[in-house]
């Protein structure tokens, strides 16, 4: 009954989502803010007549948009139904198992390795430096690969590479191979690698409207780089639904991309309770990895990863447990508002003196 294709499948494990209680939910990196107030009033002006018809397949007048924002022309970008749709496009395209292993961190991402093994993309893990930031030098003594992703600033880890890194990484490593930055985080004190994608023909930005725009619900993710790269993901777009945006989306997304000053705001109030958790997380004895993402990556020595983990759910507060060889005492805490970092730490107090 099922194909054998199908019988291969690992899906991939998202946060949880529960419906059973109230949580303060530090799990799954959504920001805690409302989008533009803009989304809001045009959501709520909508003409239910619009949907009688197909969305443009296109989304010029969004890609216009976006492109307006980072100084593009809208034949350099692509758009999809969240960015996990335009990175799973991006694998299907640019990577082949004749080429040999994507490389990507030995801690990153976990959809990685799950479109890998959807496309039958072998992979390797590139190793992390002792402070689990990433080392662009590790990726140049790679002869055999089929090309290079990881999240800048990176997930779960919250590390970030600055743009001049990303350049040296262009530099050393072959021309011919697709390199991916996933920039979902990067609107939180990063600087975008944008620009090099004028340089490098082979840089490929993927950035969402679900992290730094409050928008996780709307599903709209970007690529920016080269047109023939862009050209590509068009043409598997068009292989596989020609309507990956729906109307409401493409409006409302524009909206949001053009109110900057609530983006300014909003992703700079993150950055500040961000910056009052980590020091007082310091202050307790805590190990914070420098992040420039909306979460953190924590540890204490003499703390199980796990069993903190459940404590703080069963006070109520989810955050990310990942268990794997290397991080198996940390957490991964997105930053939420003040008040919920307030009883998060709290919450730790309390747990730690029991
Ligand atoms: C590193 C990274 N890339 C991409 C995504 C996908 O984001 P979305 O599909 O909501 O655009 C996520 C989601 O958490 C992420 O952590």
């Amino acid at each position: 009954m099922f194909s054998k294709r199908f019988k291969q499948l690992t899906p991939y494990t998202p946060g949880e989502q529960p419906q059973n209680r109230d949580y303060i939910k530090l799990n799954t990196n959504e920001n805690p803010y409302p989008p533009s107030p803009m989304v809001g009033e045009y959501l709520k002006s909508v003409d239910p007549d619009i949907l009688k018809l197909y969305p443009d397949p296109a989304s010029q007048e969004l890609r216009e948009t976006i492109g307006k924002f980072y100084n593009l022309p809208s034949s350099k970008i692509f758009v999809g139904n969240g960015s996990d749709e335009v990175l799973s496009f991006c694998f299907y395209a640019f990577f082949d198992k004749e080429n040999g292993p994507l490389l990507f961190p030995e801690h990153s991402y976990s959809f990685y390795p799950v479109y890998c093994s959807f496309y039958d993309i072998p992979f390797k893990r590139v190793s992390l430096k002792t402070n689990f930031s990433i080392s662009v030098d590790s990726y140049y003594k790679e002869k055999n690969y089929s090309g290079i992703i990881f999240p800048n600033p990176n997930a779960p880890t919250g590390t970030y590479l600055e743009p001049k890194e990303i350049e040296q990484l262009m530099n050393n490593t072959d021309k011919n191979k697709v390199v991916i930055i996933d920039e979902a985080y990067i609107d939180f004190g990063g600087k975008s690698a944008v620009s090099l994608t004028n340089k490098f023909d082979n840089l490929l930005i993927v950035q969402t409207f679900s992290k730094g725009r409050s928008l996780a619900g709307l599903r709209v993710g970007f690529a920016l780089g080269n047109e023939k790269l862009i050209s590509a993901l068009t043409t598997v777009k068009d292989s596989f639904n020609s309507y990956p945006l729906d109307a409401l989306a493409q409006k409302a997304a524009r909206l949001s991309i053009e109110d900057i000053d609530h983006f300014k705001d909003n992703t700079s109030k993150i950055i500040k309770t961000r910056d009052f958790t980590v020091k007082a997380l310091k202050e307790k004895g805590w190990e914070v990895l420098p992040s420039m993402a909306n979460f953190i990556f924590i540890r204490n020595q003499g703390v199980n990863g796990l069993d903190l983990y459940k404590k703080l759910k069963d006070e109520g507060v989810l955050v990310r447990y990942f268990g794997h060889p290397g991080i198996e005492d940390f957490i991964r805490v997105t930053i939420g508002q003040k008040k919920d970092m307030v009883t998060f730490l709290k919450n730790l107090d309390t747990i730690g003196s029991r």
